[in-house]
């Protein structure tokens, strides 16, 4: 594990990392300085905007584009008929996170909002009416939308290639000899990730190099997508994506209208911007697929569970496939010595889904904790009591991970937080008034994955250093957290360091995605900056005239800019050593990846507990209280994790009573593809919502011990809400979110 971390004895985690620093890049947001991809306004730069299909399914049958190119300041309308071609036909998949992209290949609708033409203007305002007036027809076909008209099909493989199906034990033996047995059915609802700045693209070629600003979750990544469906190579593109407000996963992945402005752009031979509206978004940049999920769960006479069974079905496109994990949410949580988890793939006409905070974990957890409950229930057993009951560390072969322990005390401190010890097991046992009180709580489990990543550290002159790595930051604080890592590795005081991110000529650093940016990114730079310091260590350490000249031996260690002998209480300045040896600086290089397969499960755990209120009459829910407890490895900065726990819980309460995308089932467009209709929590919304970090040390996730706090807080939440609204009124709810006519 040393080696991983190019430590040899010369440096240590110091101070800047567990510290709650604020955001290095707040004044820039909240002054409204720092830049989105929407704000580059280069010279002469024209405006394109997509046209998005009325119909489901079917084909165009003409579009007016006479009309639209007369109108004053229109430049080009691009159609199937005169789009340039692209390098790669759009459904090549040269890795796994590609989906199929419209890129006016052809005269087919695929789902209502997808683009079939795009205007390009001198204004966004010509660009806008002339793409109303090409006005299209077209020859429409019976669609499909919702989960219960969607044609199933056989389906291997869910959402990044993981196995649709897992079977341990055998499932008939166990259920003839249990003797409880419970069946949940829970549904879940489609949810498009509405993050605050919607996708955008501003690409220029500066001769035959392409420079694109675009909100990017995966700098690295999406440069070779573009490079190869362009056909160029990847060092001839510059992709510039310092401030993303809010991917959500929805920013990982391209879609055809960015690279339909490229085309456009190399075709003019003009810089072109593309801004979707909020309701262009709808379709073309993923979502959360719906699901309809079946568990079985069967106990013995103590109310511990003997098998348990758990069955999704999903939708996804007609043309692509991303189904959402939702059974894998059983694989580990609890012990279930026979174990089953099942998959079933329907397709309808939308868009293609995608990965959105925590995908399959959110919709997965959400049916998992219900059903919980009513085991429980069926058990005679608090609900806290049953789940202990059947802790996954009770059963050795259901993979626990090492942090077994620290779920155990999530579960008490959330619990003693939340004044749990008092609560009635019947239902409609409490009120607030006239308001029907009710309690529920919920688990909450994340994987910890590590992707691929490299940095640099500078070391200069004067003592302090440049860091370099072209880290995503969505609104989560990575680059600050990641400053403080690299601060560390480096052994300086963050004040000194410069941290150079969020482009793609810069060191790869791997997606800012499944929860493990932080621990790969980190892990890079902090290598970079121990391999920087052991640089000078040498340096120092071989160099007669330095205090620390044979302290090779015992080692020094990186601290406050100094390095200091292990054997004595000697040391000296960075910047004398490098004076010393005259040099102007020293470069460190670093990699951040999970080394060899892993010998224990990871994963972040949590616990969630929730009050709700519900108006007797109108069935309201307001949630009065949410307190959630998580461990999640070693926290780099506490004021970053709480902030992006208390975003997971709650996005829970939306997924758990607001989130819903809805389709008009005779025309299949959306109804409520605005911000106005798809309703997400606000502040009143959320009056009282807790997210308390429980310490953990990991030895095993990764040298730093670092996990992820970005997706887990939206697990375990939805549940604890369902659950507390059956607590309050004695109905269990069926489907998220729940409709206030469900429960009167
Ligand atoms: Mo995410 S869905 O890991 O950005």
């Amino acid at each position: 594990m040393d080696d991983m971390l190019n430590t040899q004895g010369h440096v240590r985690l110091g101070s800047s990392a567990g510290q709650p620093l604020t955001r290095r890049d707040g004044i820039l947001k909240v002054t409204g300085a720092a830049p989105y991809a929407a704000d580059a306004r280069p010279e002469g730069v024209l405006h394109a905007v997509t046209l998005a299909a009325g119909i489901a399914r079917g084909r165009v049958a003409r579009l007016n584009t006479a009309a639209a190119e007369a109108h004053p300041g229109v430049v080009k309308v691009y159609t199937p008929a005169n789009v340039p071609a692209l390098a790669l036909s759009p459904d090549e998949k040269i890795h796994p996170f590609v989906w199929r992209m419209e890129v006016l290949q052809d005269d087919r609708v695929r789902y209502a909002g997808q683009p079939i033409a795009m205007v390009v203007a001198e204004t966004l305002e010509a660009a806008t009416e002339a793409a109303r007036l090409l006005a299209p027809d077209y020859e429409a076909e019976p669609h499909r939308v919702t989960l219960d008209d969607a044609e199933p099909f056989d389906t291997e493989t869910l959402a990044f290639g993981r196995p649709a199906n897992m079977t341990k034990g055998d499932l008939a033996t166990a259920r003839a000899t249990s003797s409880r047995h419970v069946t949940t059915q829970v549904e879940t609802s489609a949810q498009y990730h509405n993050a605050m700045e919607p996708h955008a693209i501003t690409a220029q070629w500066v001769g035959d190099r392409l420079e694109i600003d675009t909100p990017n979750q995966a700098i690295g990544l999406s440069k070779q997508t573009f490079a190869a469906f362009l056909g160029i190579a990847p060092e001839q593109i510059l992709l510039r994506s310092p401030f993303i407000g809010g991917g959500f996963g929805s920013k990982a992945i391209l879609y055809g209208a960015q690279l339909l402005t490229i085309l456009a752009a190399r075709d003019l031979d003009r810089p072109v911007k593309m801004a979707l509206r909020r309701d262009q978004v709808y379709g073309p940049t993923g979502h959360r697929a719906p699901t309809r999920q079946t568990l079985r769960i069967d106990m013995d006479d103590m109310g511990r569970i003997t098998a348990l069974d758990h069955d999704t079905i999903t939708l996804t496109s007609s043309f692509d496939e991303f189904l959402e994990s939702a059974s894998n949410a059983s694989h580990s949580l609890y012990a279930a010595p026979v174990l089953r988890t099942t998959h079933h793939g329907r397709r309808a006409d939308v868009g293609t889904p995608g990965p959105m905070r925590a995908p399959g974990e959110a919709p997965g957890s959400a049916a998992l904790e219900i059903a919980m409950d009513e085991a429980a229930r069926a058990a005679g057993l608090d609900p806290l009591d049953f789940r202990l009951l059947n802790h996954a560390d009770t059963d050795p072969s259901s993979g626990m991970s090492f942090s077994s322990k620290a779920l155990r005390e999530c579960y008490a401190e959330a619990a003693g937080r939340f004044g749990w010890a008092g609560r009635p097991q019947e239902p409609r046992q409490m009120r607030e008034g006239r308001l029907l009180k009710g309690w529920g709580m919920g688990t909450a489990q994340f994987p910890c994955p590590m992707f691929q990543a490299a940095a640099h550290a500078t070391l200069r002159a004067d003592g302090s250093a440049v860091v370099e790595t072209s880290a995503a930051d969505m609104g989560q604080g990575a680059w600050t957290a990641l400053a403080q890592i690299a601060a560390d590795g480096l052994g300086i005081d963050i004040d000194r360091v410069e941290f150079r991110s969020g482009h793609s000529d810069l060191p790869d650093a791997g997606v800012a995605g499944g929860s493990g940016h932080t621990a790969t990114a980190g892990t890079a730079l902090f290598n970079a900056g121990s391999d920087a310091v052991r640089q000078l260590a040498d340096l120092a350490t071989q160099d007669p005239a330095s205090p620390l000249f044979g302290a090779g031996n015992a080692g020094v260690t990186a601290r406050s800019g100094r390095l200091w002998r292990n054997d004595d209480d000697r040391s000296e300045a960075y910047e004398d050593i490098l004076a010393r040896a005259g040099l102007d600086l020293i470069r460190g290089e670093g990699t951040g990846a999970r080394e060899g397969e892993p010998t224990h499960a990871m994963f972040s755990h949590g616990a969630v507990f929730a009050e709700v209120l519900v108006d007797p009459d109108l069935g309201q829910v307001r949630v009065s209280r949410l307190i959630g407890a998580f461990a999640a490895g070693r926290i780099i900065n506490p004021a970053l994790a709480r902030s992006q726990l208390l975003g997971g819980m709650i996005w829970g309460i939306g997924m758990a009573l607001q989130e819903e995308a809805l389709h008009d089932i005779r025309t299949g467009r959306f109804v409520n593809n605005d911000l106005a209709g798809y309703h997400v929590p606000v502040n009143a919304d959320a009056p009282m919502v807790e997210a308390i970090t429980v310490h953990e040390d990991d030895p095993f996730v990764n040298a730093l011990g670092i996990k992820g706090v970005g997706e887990i807080g939206v697990t375990g939440t939805v549940g604890a809400i369902g659950n507390a609204v059956w607590h309050a009124t004695g109905v269990r709810p069926g489907r998220f979110p729940i409709h206030p006519e469900t429960l009167i």
